[in-house]
């Protein structure tokens, strides 16, 4: 899978790629392409963006810069997902990134300040993605927040099976992972239900599923 993120910031991203699991899958099952802005501005003195009309405070992504730096590596047409990073798009959740896992290709856009130019997202965009109710600063912890998600569901980001039994997925049918326990069996008298250290798979295969659907039901 392909990712191209443009941003303001592609600095940023540093940190994120020395991770894993994204550090695990980056060149084999995950390419990674942070673009500036500025780079491909048709604007003097890199200018990116500009006041709002009508008014206001904050500075507005402009539509001109965006669709310059698109055509720069896409050209004209591009056949894949364009997802405008934004407070206001459907907000992620498991199902959607498991949908956008399954794209060959996927171009984020992130803004700052007061945020994209709306022909960004109406027109040069397919998609307008929110990672919550809030607002954050940037796009830029958003698009990690997206890639983070995706690598850890690409093919060797993760140890096998690890992620067959999480939060959200089929295997829990959608619902919240049960509790989990490590060594030490008690401390300050905060015993580990006796259940997990009997040995019985079949038992802990019931327990934990029952755990799972009165988490997933509160
Ligand atoms: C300060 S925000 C702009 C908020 C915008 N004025 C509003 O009220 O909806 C600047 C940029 O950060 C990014 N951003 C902030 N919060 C976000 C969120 N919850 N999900 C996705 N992107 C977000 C977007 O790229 C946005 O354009």
């Amino acid at each position: 899978m392909r990712v191209d993120v443009f941003t303001q910031i592609p600095h940023a991203f540093a940190w994120l790629t020395e991770q894993k699991p994204l550090a695990s899958v980056l060149g084999t099952e995950l390419e990674l392409r942070l673009f500036n802005y500025r780079d491909t501005t048709p604007l003097r003195s890199g200018q990116i963006d500009d006041e709002p009309y009508g008014g206001g405070a904050g500075m507005v992504l402009r539509v001109d810069v965006v669709a310059a730096a698109l055509d720069a590596v896409y050209g004209r047409r591009s056949e894949h997902r364009i997802v405008a990073l934004t407070p206001q798009g459907a907000q992620l959740d498991q199902a959607l990134v498991e949908e956008l896992v399954a794209e060959p290709a996927l171009t984020l856009l992130s803004s700052r300040f007061e945020g994209l130019d709306e022909r960004i997202v109406r027109h040069l965009s397919t998609d307008a993605i929110s990672i919550g109710p809030y607002v954050l600063s940037g796009g830029e912890l958003p698009a990690m927040v997206l890639l983070d998600a995706i690598a850890r569901r690409l093919p060797g980001a993760l140890a096998e099976g690890s992620c067959e039994h999480e939060s959200f997925s089929e295997a829990l049918d959608g619902g919240l992972e049960y509790p989990q326990y490590t060594r030490p069996p008690e401390f300050r008298g905060w015993t580990v239900p006796d259940v997990l250290l009997s040995g019985n798979h079949a038992l802990i295969e019931d327990w934990r599923r029952a755990q799972s659907r009165v988490r997933s039901a509160s």
